[in-house]
């Protein structure tokens, strides 16, 4: 039976997140629901929610919060809430959220149809979040609805066994599973042939990717990938630097379609910290494998994240991941205050540092962060890059370029993932073009088009 009726997703939290809303998207457009972006308008709402801080926690129950006041007016609207808040809390959601129909783990996504059926039955109230820990599988028959995006995440395996002792992880998401090399490649030819230019792998620790289930390494698997004729660009995230090989290095040195860009959380300066963190390796360790990268593949861009406040960090040891930073000279960093998670063994450890104290170092290292971006954008100015063009810029930006023409302004990407506007004509989302970077600003780049 079909359902007549619009569906609204709300997605919080990271890239994995973002790919499974659009695979909650393909199973409701089954059910016969169209996409909306109104709230009000909808009959079925789903809140993908994420729990790697308390923060992104929070916005899940703030979102949910508004419910009761739309379900009052239309009844019959149908409730869930997925992902790794739902996981975590189960039946528990319940109790802080009573209007709610569906808590949906993250192992449950492909009876997530039929509960929406059994609650549209007369069915109230569904915890479906027992197990975290089983085979991961693609959604069966995928069905991108807006399948002309040039650029787009795919994830290639789930969960985490690495137990980082502030990380939520490895209880919401479960075991580290890997998908098969040619479920993912047929996703992924699938999506080419219909305008894909550019995939980001998606795991939690992809350099782990295979080994387990001893398919292929995860530098075979880019060599597969690369292998996809119309598609020009490959990503991924996230890498451990534990299990940074040589053979990802040399496979982004080598394989054209590999961007050459890599996003290497290090999370700390402090060995000390690192160790409590259990994260397995070195400050030391870390700068020896950002050298190697560097001469390897120079003018690599490299990102990492970083906690900022972990129990018991001193002054000292922030000081040495301000080291770290200023040795490194990473073209971006996310950095977040430290939080406690639930099952995370750090929430338990002592010592906490000061809320104020946390904001303090947080803000320091975000400052000194900001300039170097600018500083490593500058460094660009007069240089000449590859960008794909994701299309025209939502904003006019650098108003005193723009006014010097009449061209539409468009937008697109290095390979380094940094966002460069320019003028152009005739020039369509998915053309990679030679832009040469005439100015550098805190977040972006302003350049003009040399050639295709
Ligand atoms: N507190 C703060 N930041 C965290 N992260 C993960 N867990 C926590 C936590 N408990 C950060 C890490 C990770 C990123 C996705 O989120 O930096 O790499
Ligand atoms: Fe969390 Fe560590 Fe696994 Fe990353 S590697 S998901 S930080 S447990």
């Amino acid at each position: 039976m079909k359902f007549k009726g619009y569906a609204y997703i709300y997605t919080i939290g990271c890239q994995m997140n973002t790919y499974d809303s659009e695979k909650f998207f393909s199973i409701l457009s089954g059910l016969g629901y169209e996409k909306t972006d109104t709230l009000d308008k909808a009959d079925v709402v789903i809140c993908n929610t994420c729990s790697i801080r308390e923060k992104a926690q929070e916005k899940a129950f703030s979102f949910l919060g508004r419910i009761p006041a739309i379900k009052k007016e239309k009844p019959n609207l149908v409730t869930v809430m997925a992902g790794c808040v739902a996981q975590q809390e189960g039946k528990k959601a319940f109790k802080r959220s009573p209007y709610l129909d569906i808590v949906l783990g993250t192992q449950a996504f492909s009876r997530l149809a039929g509960h929406i059926r059994a609650i549209l039955a007369g069915k109230t109230q569904i915890a479906d979040t027992d197990d975290a820990t089983g085979i991961y599988e693609s959604m069966p028959d995928f069905d991108c609805l807006d399948n002309d995006k040039v650029s787009r995440f795919v994830t290639i395996m789930q969960g985490c066994d690495n137990y980082c002792t502030y990380c939520v992880v490895p209880y919401v998401r479960g075991r580290e599973r890997s998908r098969t090399p040619e479920s993912i490649v047929e996703e992924i030819t699938i999506l080419a042939d219909a305008g894909l230019k550019e995939v980001t792998l998606l795991g939690q620790n992809v350099n782990s990717y295979g080994q387990k289930e001893n398919i292929c390494s995860f530098p075979e698997l880019l060599a597969k990938l690369s292998e996809i004729p119309k598609l020009e660009r490959i990503r991924f995230a996230t890498s451990h630097p534990k299990d940074l090989s040589d053979e990802l290095i040399y496979a982004i040195r080598d394989l054209d379609k590999v961007c050459n860009h890599l996003h290497l959380p290090v999370q700390s300066g402090s060995d000390r910290i690192l160790k409590k963190m259990n994260r397995g390796y070195t400050s030391k360790d870390y700068l020896e494998r950002i050298e190697k990268l560097k001469k390897e593949c120079p003018g690599i861009g490299l990102s990492s994240d970083m906690i900022i406040g972990f129990p018991s960090e001193t002054r000292e040891e922030f000081d040495q991941t301000m080291d770290l930073i200023k040795a490194v000279e990473f073209d971006g960093i996310f950095a977040f205050a430290y939080s406690d998670r639930p099952n995370a063994p750090a929430a338990k450890f002592s010592d906490a540092v000061d809320e104020a104290e946390k904001m303090a170092r947080l803000n320091e290292l975000l400052e000194f962060q900001e300039k170097m971006t600018e500083q490593k954008n500058m460094a660009l100015v007069g240089q000449c890059v590859r960008v794909l063009v994701e299309g025209k810029s939502q904003k006019k930006r650098h108003s005193s370029k723009a006014s010097q023409s009449n061209l539409p302004q468009m937008t697109g990407r290095t390979e380094s993932a940094k966002i460069v506007h320019f003028h152009g004509e005739d020039i369509h989302p998915g053309d990679i073009l030679d832009i040469k970077i005439e100015h550098a600003y805190p977040h972006s780049l302003w350049g003009s088009v040399q050639g295709v």
